[in-house]
């Protein structure tokens, strides 16, 4: 018995290289569609200056009138149009302007494709879209072909082609296609970006960021539902771009590296579709998002990144925000602050520097100190106004102060459709792995051939 197991194992061992067990899942391939002949890339793509920037605004809801009042504060910017499907919400928005002592904008409204007319209007530099996810890549994609630049509210597009449409269509056109990006420009995350970029934190190797936010309170705020309905039929990280875009700017994204792959992972659905049944009694057969959606992704540098999404469990608000470095650590959520190693640590900074160890996170005092050396020179420059002005704490007045900066001047911006596309195709190819048990889907190189061009992120000045 114990020859005839051992020629067992014996055969085992010596046929298992022919044995086609599928022991490694090979990665799920993405389409790059090729680009189109004379076509070239819009890496730091510059235009001609636009001194005084006149700008539509499309969908106006929660989000919308809150750019319109930023944008009155920034000089050299006009609002000449604002289009809702809802007249109120033109009119609520044509008050601002009133209010801060501005000419009337023209208002269109009426219906889900007023916004055709706008669009089109000759005397617009700039399209400002907030209308729900649905929309934004259609009227984003009409807009440049119409000869204007567009501002998309995240995430900006929400499947493949809507990605690839919108990159084909900015370098077709050389119209700058942004995505509204806001957390980006917050005060933790520029100044620990500037760290980054003077090598406090030495070489980036793992980054994590996250949407927690219980969205209970908004639910029923949505114009026609559209958030709740896209999450129903929806399995995956839907809204990644607050947790990602910091992270990828610290990582240079397509500017020395570039995402690669991807692997997917969620838990059941309980709240929402608990939330549908109170609130409606409706009995939710298949609700696809899960309560909590872990994704992790790595570089072609060797580098990861986890990024998380839960909009309805019981959890304090969290972006994460966190990058491992090899000589420090940065960290926002729940407790903002920075561990290094001491001898990271100027002595004019800590007097004890050399007591310090990446333990524990920096004493309050060194902190601050550190936060006020290493302010990004972007925030210098408009701090003050920004905590005036507001908008989550001043980072979305900053985020419309850098576009119109860089506009009025024909300088590249500081995201650019790539990013726009990196971080938004977490949504569809989550989606994929997730429906595939967790396999790895590769995360195709959008710039074609370009993410290496660029050394490093640098904002135009
Ligand atoms: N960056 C941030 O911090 C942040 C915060 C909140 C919302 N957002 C984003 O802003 C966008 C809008 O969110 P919201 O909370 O204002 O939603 P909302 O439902 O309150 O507003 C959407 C508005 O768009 C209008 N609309 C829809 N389709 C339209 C069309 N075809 N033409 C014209 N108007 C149309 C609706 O009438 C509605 O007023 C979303 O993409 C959301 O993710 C971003």
């Amino acid at each position: 018995m114990k020859k005839i197991n051992f020629l067992f194992f014996l055969s085992i061992i010596i046929l298992s290289p022919f044995i086609p067990i599928d022991a490694q899942p090979s990665i799920i391939k993405t389409n790059i569609p090729t680009r189109p002949l004379g076509q070239t890339d819009v890496l730091e793509l510059t235009t001609e200056p636009i001194p005084n920037v006149r700008i539509a605004f499309i969908g106006l809801g929660m989000r919308g009138p809150g750019a319109v009042e930023r944008m009155t504060h920034i000089p050299g910017v006009e609002i000449v149009a604002l289009c809702d499907v809802l007249e109120k919400n033109t009119q609520k928005a044509n008050a601002i302007l009133e209010k801060r002592g501005l000419p009337k904008a023209l208002e269109f409204h009426g219906d889900t494709s007023v916004w055709h007319k706008v669009t089109a209007l000759p005397n617009v530099d700039l399209i400002y879209i907030a209308t729900d996810w649905k929309s934004h890549a259609t009227i984003g994609i009409q807009a440049m072909k119409y000869g204007k630049h567009v501002a998309i509210e995240v995430p900006a597009a929400m499947t493949m082609d809507e990605i690839w449409s919108l990159i084909n269509t900015s370098e077709k056109t050389r119209k700058h296609c942004m995505q509204l990006e806001n957390c980006v420009y917050d005060f933790f995350e520029l100044t620990t970006l500037n760290m980054v970029q003077q090598g406090l934190l030495g070489e980036v190797i793992h980054g994590e960021g996250a949407y927690i936010h219980g969205l209970q309170p908004y639910w029923d705020q949505y114009w026609d539902n559209w958030r709740m309905e896209f999450n129903e039929k929806h399995r995956g990280d839907v809204y990644p771009t607050h947790g990602l875009g910091p992270v990828c700017q610290a990582m240079n994204i397509h500017r020395g590296d570039k995402l690669n792959y991807l692997v997917s992972l969620d838990t059941k659905a309980i709240g929402n579709p608990a939330y549908i049944k109170e609130k409606t009694g409706r009995e939710v057969k298949e609700f696809r998002n899960g309560d909590h959606t872990m994704t992790m992704i790595r570089t072609e540098k060797g580098k990861s990144i986890l990024i998380e999404h839960n909009v309805t469990s019981p959890r304090p608000y969290s972006r994460m925000y966190q990058l491992t470095g090899t000589k420090g650590f940065a960290n926002k959520y729940p407790t903002e602050g920075y561990a290094l190693d001491g001898g990271e640590i100027d002595s004019k900074i800590a007097a004890n520097h050399e007591n310090l160890t990446a333990h524990s996170f920096v004493p309050e005092d060194v902190k601050k100190v550190l936060m006020e050396k290493y302010k990004h020179p972007i925030v210098k420059d408009i701090e003050e106004k920004a905590k005036q002005v507001g908008g989550h704490g001043g980072m979305d007045f900053i985020m419309d102060y850098r576009l119109i900066y860089c506009l009025q001047r024909g300088l590249p911006l500081d995201m650019d459709v790539y990013d726009l596309a990196e971080w938004c195709c977490l949504i569809p190819l989550t989606e994929i792995s997730l429906d595939n048990n967790s396999a790895p889907v590769e995360i195709p190189d959008f710039t074609r051939g370009g993410w290496d061009k660029l050394d490093g992120l640098k904002f135009a000045q």
